[in-house]
């Protein structure tokens, strides 16, 4: 996925352009680029392989003069990633220049289509096809706006494009067509902003226009219009956004990650507000527009998913079917599309998406959806198309979340899971007053106890120190924590490069087993519940195959550290919300190790923070 900004207005477009590109780049990392319009109406490009430093260092030593312009950071689909693959690309006749996030399905028909009327071609990407296709309906003697409409019109696939032409010094056009990330126009005195994502533009406004699939705008300095993609005018909402620029930046952190880390005990303070009330031991969810009939009606959940969300779905589903007794699956949104789920209007579809753009999620909610499924989304970006389109939402409140590595929209996001178990079993009358009030209760302490286990990283840094050389880790749990053990192996193998793997306990003596020797560290999540015994039994097997173990225990735990070569103590909770805490060690080891090994934390190699293409 790309990240996107464009400006037109009374400043240096290049510095809005670079700061915007600055705050979207763990969007993609793999080259940048920009091209403003100058006086006289010439157009300066700048583009530059690798990471956006290269380009900023560029700008510095050759700067481009002009107060429109556009920018792009990429994330490689097609063509790899090098200079003449950078974004942005321009026609052959340097009449329009484009740049776009998602993938042109049928880019090589439109490329052979315009290789037949002669058009050169001088990259491997989809993206080139846009900028010769609306050049070409412009040198047929249509307008700029016309043409550009023309040209998407003929695209296939989910794209996000800002198109300008040197002949047009004054105007911006830019589109969204399916989920390939949000356009976003940001509203100014005298200057208006274009971004795939608000970070972007926090700095200069609030005041914001999501675009939604299949609309296009065409901006200029004091205005702008919203149409459908034939030329309609459209009604559109201007929203004031909740977030400043201080939650965008890194502060005296090292790492956005290590920042997100650390603001866990907040976050879980922020999605509670205003939804538990611990005097009289109740939740309420407005935006989940739900009713004592919807909660009745509804005889099934899909969870709908992908990477760190979904496994806090995993999780989810021991929440929504032990406390509100609903019966839950959960789903890789890359799978059930393409797979024949059984739904229909007595089903839901929990999308849980922290960008709340994830295509492969979005595409599997709105083909359930089409066969009369209610929509419900948990997700944190505000204004992100998993927001606006559910029928019912939770909106995650921690603010953005910009290390690749998801680590506190998956604690909230498993936090407000047990919201909605606790609401659906309150309405399904499957839970008494008394027993929310109990399971209410439990989250009280939960921030502190957050807070408790962030305090101490010395102990991360010490194993960081014994385990940053091996090449392959494993990570067991059980029950609930099972899917705590698949967290714990995705974030090293983001962050680390190390091989890691999350199985659950029971299953080591069915095959994984044969891994253990002392190459390999077992990382095991032993809480003191009703699977302890099982647990320790599985760290036994483990030594005895010459495994080093590495444990999460609960405080007060005397015997795993019989058992265990090292054992990381924590607090303490219910067993339903045991595993948010039982995750932040296993966030806080990836990190260290990770650091010890070098790795770019916060921009991991090959991967990008929203997945907005298939
Ligand atoms: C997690 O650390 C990764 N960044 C990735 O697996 C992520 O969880 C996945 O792409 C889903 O993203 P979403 O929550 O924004 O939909």
């Amino acid at each position: 996925m790309c990240g996107i900004v464009g400006y037109i207005g009374a400043r240096q477009a290049s510095d809005v352009i670079l700061s915007g590109l600055r705050r979207l780049e763990y969007r993609g990392y793999d080259s940048a680029g920009l091209a403003v319009i100058g006086d006289g109406g010439n157009v300066s490009v700048r583009r530059e392989a690798g990471k956006l430093d290269g380009l900023v260092n560029m700008v510095k030593s050759d700067p481009v003069d002009g107060l429109i312009g556009i920018g792009h950071t990429r994330w490689a689909t097609h063509g790899v990633p090098n200079r003449t693959n950078s974004h942005p690309h321009t026609s052959m006749n340097s009449r329009i220049v484009v740049v776009q996030n998602g993938i042109v399905e049928n880019y090589l028909t439109l490329k052979e289509e315009l290789q037949a009327e002669g058009v050169k071609f001088v990259s491997d990407t989809d993206t080139e096809v846009i900028a010769h296709l609306a050049e070409r309906f412009y040198e047929s003697g249509l307008d700029f706006v016309t043409s550009a409409r023309k040209t998407l019109q003929r695209l296939q696939g989910s794209n996000a494009v800002v198109m300008l032409s040197p002949e047009h010094p004054d105007t911006l056009v830019c589109a969204r067509l399916g989920n390939a990330g949000g356009i976003t126009l940001g509203l100014g005195e005298g200057e208006m902003y274009i971004a795939s994502d608000i970070p972007a533009i926090l700095d200069y406004t609030r005041q914001i226009v999501f675009l939604e699939n299949g609309q296009m705008s065409v901006v200029n300095q004091n205005e702008y219009v919203v149409t459908a993609l034939d030329g309609t005018v459209l009604e559109h909402e201007v929203h004031n956004i909740p977030w400043d620029p201080v939650s965008a930046a890194k502060g005296k952190y090292r790492h956005f990650m290590q920042k997100e880390i650390a603001e866990q005990p907040q976050s879980i303070i922020d999605t509670l507000r205003g939804r538990v009330d611990f005097d009289k031991g109740t939740v309420t969810l407005p935006e989940m527009n739900l009713t004592a009939e919807l909660a009745n009606k509804i005889n099934k959940i899909y969870t709908i998913a992908c990477g760190t969300s979904y496994y806090s779905g995993l999780v989810g589903k021991f929440l929504l079917e032990s406390i509100a007794r609903m019966p839950t699956e959960v789903e890789y949104g890359s799978e059930f599309r393409y797979y024949d789920p059984i739904v229909d209007d007595k089903t839901a579809v929990l999308a849980i998406t922290q960008s709340g753009e994830t295509a492969d999620t979005l595409s599997a909610v709105e083909q359930a959806r089409e066969k009369g499924a209610t929509m419900w989304s948990i997700v944190n970006a505000f204004g992100s198309q998993a927001m606006r389109s559910a029928d019912g939402y939770i909106a995650m409140q921690t603010g953005p979340e910009i290390g690749v590595a998801s680590t506190k929209a998956f604690t909230t996001s498993i936090t407000d899971q047990y919201l909605l178990a606790l609401k659906l079993g309150e309405l399904r009358g499957v839970l008494s007053a008394e027993r929310i009030a109990e399971l209410v209760n439990d989250l009280a302490l939960l921030p502190d106890m957050s807070g408790q286990v962030l305090n101490d990283e010395a102990q991360y840094e010490e194993l960081a120190k014994l385990f940053h050389r091996v090449e392959h880790f494993l990570f067991i749990g059980r029950g609930i924590n099972y899917p705590i053990a698949l967290e714990g192996a995705l974030k090293l193998k983001e962050i680390s490069y190390i091989h890691a793997e999350g199985y659950p306990a029971g299953e080591m003596k069915h095959g994984p087993i044969a891994l253990i020797d002392e190459t390999m560290p077992v990382v095991a999540i032993v809480p003191q519940d009703d699977l302890y015994d099982k647990m320790i039994s599985q760290v036994q097997q483990s030594k005895s195959r010459g495994g080093t173990v590495i444990a999460i225990a609960t405080e007060g735990d005397t015997r795993i550290e019989n058992e265990a070569d090292h054992v990381i103590f924590v607090p303490k909770t219910s067993k339903y919300l045991q595993p948010i805490i039982n995750v932040m060690p296993l966030q806080l080891l990836s990190y260290h190790i990770a650091l010890r090994r070098g790795c770019d934390v916060d921009q991991p190699r090959n991967l990008a923070k929203s997945v907005t293409v298939e």
